[in-house]
């Protein structure tokens, strides 16, 4: 058993308060490798703003939970050695799919795990995540579950139509569960095609995809239900424009692909909503950065060579989340 407390990571519970209060939102970033780590701890330290570190069950598989671990601790120490001197990181599992998998991180360090049992009968998933919430709460490990189904790939779960959180399961779903943290569905879907064409409208003048927006009447319907409880976003990167074109014009393939606005990410930071998961963002500005020096420089073979322009560009995206979408800056 590794206690998260002696890796220097923290858990959950204040940070989302303070979220609340404060009308913000902390940033969930999934990491598999080295530059991205890098890039999310010093995009965090030099913003001092709380952060997540997510890794899902494929990223765990990927890069080894032992040495994810260390990576864990080590962000801790590279994050003080940056000047930072009480950084405020979580070690969070994503998407966790098992009771068995959640108990794995709480035994290997992880301060925090979601359990999705999201696209199982309710009653199931009530049960399920409140094993999971039981035996976590015993190392003061929180937990966030899920109701409601997003439409796209949820790690292996693959699910064709989104079904919104009915608010009227709210209460009983928080209660029964104890879970310390809820992920919703108003509209957000996982990846960088978010939404059909035929959903979305075009710009007349860029030709580019607009797409609907976010349900908040059933986030408001949600928070009326729980006040001051905190919510989560699933599926919440914006798919930037600039990093599609640059992934377009050196050679890749991405036709359509349409994130959430950043103004309705920013509407929602300041309700209950406390933390907003991006992945997608993270890999098309890594993507893009790596194949535009493939196409400048086709005989560069040192992997820091493109790695590092990866890096660079991935803790640009990290601090313009954190200080222009959810505005954690300054909270840690
Ligand atoms: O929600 C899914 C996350 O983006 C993680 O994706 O399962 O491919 O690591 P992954
Ligand atoms: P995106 O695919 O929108 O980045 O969502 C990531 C996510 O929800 C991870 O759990
Ligand atoms: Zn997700």
């Amino acid at each position: 058993m590794v206690s998260y407390k002696e890796l220097g990571l923290v858990n959950t519970r204040d940070m989302f308060a303070k979220a609340i209060k404060g009308g913000y939102a902390i940033p969930a970033f999934n990491f598999n490798n080295m530059e991205q780590l890098q890039a999310i701890i010093k995009a965090a330290a030099e913003t001092k703003s709380p952060v997540i570190l997510q890794v899902s069950k494929g990223a765990r598989n990927y890069a080894n939970p032992t040495l994810l671990r260390y990576m864990a601790q080590g962000a801790v120490e590279y994050a003080k050695e940056l000047g930072w001197e009480k950084p405020q990181i979580v070690l969070h599992l994503d998407h966790g799919d098992s009771f068995e998998l959640c108990k794995d991180c709480v035994d290997l360090g992880f301060s925090s795990v979601m359990i999705d049992g999201s696209a199982l009968p309710y009653e199931e998933n009530i049960a399920l995540s409140k094993k999971v919430a039981d035996y976590a709460h015993q190392y003061d490990v929180t937990v966030e579950a899920e109701l409601g189904v997003l439409a796209g790939v949820e790690d292996e779960v693959q699910a064709e139509e989104s079904h919104y959180t009915r608010p009227e399961e709210v209460i009983d779903f928080s209660k029964r569960t104890g879970c310390d943290s809820l992920a919703i569905s108003i509209g957000t879907s996982h990846g960088a095609y978010k939404f059909k064409p035929e959903q979305c409208t075009r710009d007349p003048k860029t030709g580019r995809l607009v797409p609907p927006p976010l349900a908040f009447d059933v986030l408001d319907a949600i928070m009326e239900q729980l006040p001051g409880f905190p919510i989560v976003l699933h599926g919440s990167s914006s798919v930037p424009q600039e990093y599609v074109d640059m992934i377009n014009q050196y050679g890749g393939k991405l036709p359509d692909a349409v994130g959430i606005p950043e103004e309705q990410l920013r509407k929602a930071s300041k309700s209950a909503v406390c933390k907003i998961n991006i992945d997608s963002d993270s890999r098309l500005a890594f993507t893009a950065a790596v194949r535009k020096v493939f196409a400048e420089k086709p005989g560069e073979f040192d992997p820091r060579k493109y790695c590092g322009p990866a890096r660079d560009l991935m803790t640009e995206l990290y601090k313009h989340k954190i200080i222009n979408v959810l505005g954690s800056d300054g909270k840690a």
